[in-house]
């Protein structure tokens, strides 16, 4: 009889993914916060690896994988992953696309209104004893055109709660069929003419060479003056140095982040402007959805090692 596949978990998974490989009958281990000297050192004992987004799948580390059949990332993004390396030694990469979307989603309208309403600095200021009615004058969202970059699926579903608030939804996605967006209720737009009419963009597409900065200096500064931006896909959609200018300028009235260009993200100049809200890569955290992304990857890793499917 061959021995229970092992799988090492290396960043901090929900302890359903462990309860699940167990009864899957593999066996696991669970060792958040590894080093990458240390990883190199213990993956050799491994046919599989389940991963968040801390732990860095690098060559080096796959080079002395000689056991590796398998990554699983709980969450969407494999950028932590040299998925061409893992590729070229027969190494599965397989994500959890549906676990954290909805989760993401709103995370996303909820950067709008913290925008629209200028909610951080507004609670700030009223904590810190002032009253400043005045100073806060919001924007309706309701009637406002929300410009999607991306329509897959987490873009759909901003799509779905933006025409709820009465939003009118335009959308560039070289994927998005006329059918589907009839569908999602949104209008299929070429990008210049999403950058041009946009009140509000918001972007959810994957890091790849042709998405880097797909908002540019240029594109930045042909947003309608006064738009606001919201990011938490990924940081090197936007470029950062444009997107202080064009804040900083007053071309644009206001941009939400959750994702930079290099992450921890523990200093930029985007910090130092008012009109800037950031939260520390958050889109995914919730507790339902790190729950789904846990218990997916542990049974679609399990299905993989145990039947080949
Ligand atoms: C993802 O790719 O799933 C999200 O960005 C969440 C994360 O990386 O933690």
């Amino acid at each position: 009889m061959s021995a229970a596949p092992k799988v090492l978990i290396s960043d901090k998974l929900s302890p359903a993914a462990i309860a699940i490989f167990q009864r899957r009958g593999i066996e696991v281990d669970f060792k958040p916060g590894l080093k990458p000297a240390e990883l190199r050192e213990i993956i050799g004992n491994y046919d599989g690896l389940a991963i968040r987004s801390a732990t860095k799948v690098t060559r080096e580390v796959l080079e002395v994988a000689s056991r590796l059949k398998v990554v699983g990332r709980a969450g969407i993004g494999v950028d932590n992953v040299d998925v061409s390396s893992a590729t070229a030694r027969g190494v599965v990469v397989m994500n959890t696309p549906h676990g954290n979307a909805i989760t993401t989603a709103e995370h996303a309208i909820a950067m709008i209104f913290a925008l629209a309403r200028q909610l951080p600095e507004a609670s700030a200021s009223t904590k810190a004893g002032k009253w400043e009615k005045n100073r806060f004058m919001g924007v309706e969202v309701s009637g406002k055109t929300l410009g999607l970059i991306g329509a897959g699926n987490i873009g759909s579903i901003v799509a779905n709660r933006a025409v709820g608030l009465h939003m009118k939804v335009i959308a560039f996605d070289p994927f998005l069929s006329e059918k589907r967006a009839v569908e999602l209720g949104v209008e299929k737009v070429d990008l210049d003419t999403l950058v041009a009419r946009a009140d509000f963009i918001t972007l959810h597409a994957p890091y790849t060479e042709q998405t880097k900065n797909i908002l540019n200096r240029e594109r930045l500064f042909a947003m309608k003056k006064g738009a606001r931006l919201i990011n938490c896909a990924r940081g090197g959609l936007v470029d950062e140095a444009a997107l202080f200018e064009a804040l900083q300028s007053g071309h644009l009235a206001g941009a939400a982040l959750d994702v930079f260009e290099t992450e921890p993200a523990t200093d930029s100049p985007l910090f130092g402007l008012e009109n800037v809200v950031c939260t520390p890569h958050l889109g995914a955290a919730t507790a339902e959805a790190q729950e789904n992304v846990a218990l997916q990857v542990a049974e679609q890793m399990s299905d993989f090692l145990l039947t080949g499917a």
